[in-house]
């Protein structure tokens, strides 16, 4: 995910009535970004991690209600360990980096994903920027860490299972939006 320009989006030519509400990104391709420039495939990481802040600034231009970006997947852990290590720093110095200019834009940070299975230093760092915009009204800016699309599946299970085993939800009332009212912002 890393943009070939840093030309500005030509706002005039999209449609603002037919924009999406919520974007999703998968963060796929920086080991090769990295690799057609003689790099190694940390810098391509890097790199990945700054295109947020530029996704971000034209989200909030396009008053889109909310991007998730899938930035680490349950697979992702069979990567060499140094690798691993290097993309567990970078919510943080993403965050405390950008945490300031997100907050005064009115962006709330959110993730999915098993959350408890990252190392202590990431979650800090997230927990930290959930709970300083938790109240922001604007953009939602949700990170996908630690995700897989079959513990999702078993997640959401669970979830709506304690919602009927709890009476707030009607076994005959369980459809496909019961499931995006759960787990979407
Ligand atoms: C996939 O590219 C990318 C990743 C596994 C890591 C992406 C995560 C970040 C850049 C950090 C996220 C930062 C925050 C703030 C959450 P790849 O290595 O599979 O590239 P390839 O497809 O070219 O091999």
């Amino acid at each position: 995910m890393n943009f070939k320009t840093n030309k500005k989006l030509d706002m005039d030519r999209l449609d603002p009535t037919n924009v999406p509400k919520h974007v999703a990104i998968i963060m796929d391709g920086n080991g090769r970004w990295a690799k057609k420039r003689g790099l190694p495939r940390f810098a391509g990481h890097k790199e990945g991690m700054k295109t947020i802040k530029k996704v971000v600034e034209r989200a909030v231009e396009l008053n889109l209600e909310a991007i998730t970006l899938y930035a680490f997947s349950t697979e992702n852990w069979k990567r060499p360990p140094k690798e691993v290590e290097f993309i567990m720093k970078l919510p943080s110095q993403f965050l405390d980096t950008y945490l300031p200019e997100l907050i005064e834009n009115n962006v709330r940070v959110t993730t999915i994903g098993h959350y408890d299975g990252l190392p202590e230093f990431t979650k800090k760092a997230v927990q930290y920027s959930v709970e300083r915009t938790k109240n922001n009204t604007g953009l939602v800016l949700n990170f996908a860490l630690n995700y897989g699309s079959r513990s999702e599946i078993v997640d959401a299970v669970k979830q709506i299972c304690e919602n009927v085993k709890q009476d707030h939800l009607n076994s005959d009332e369980i459809n496909e939006r019961t499931y995006f009212k759960l787990f979407i912002y």
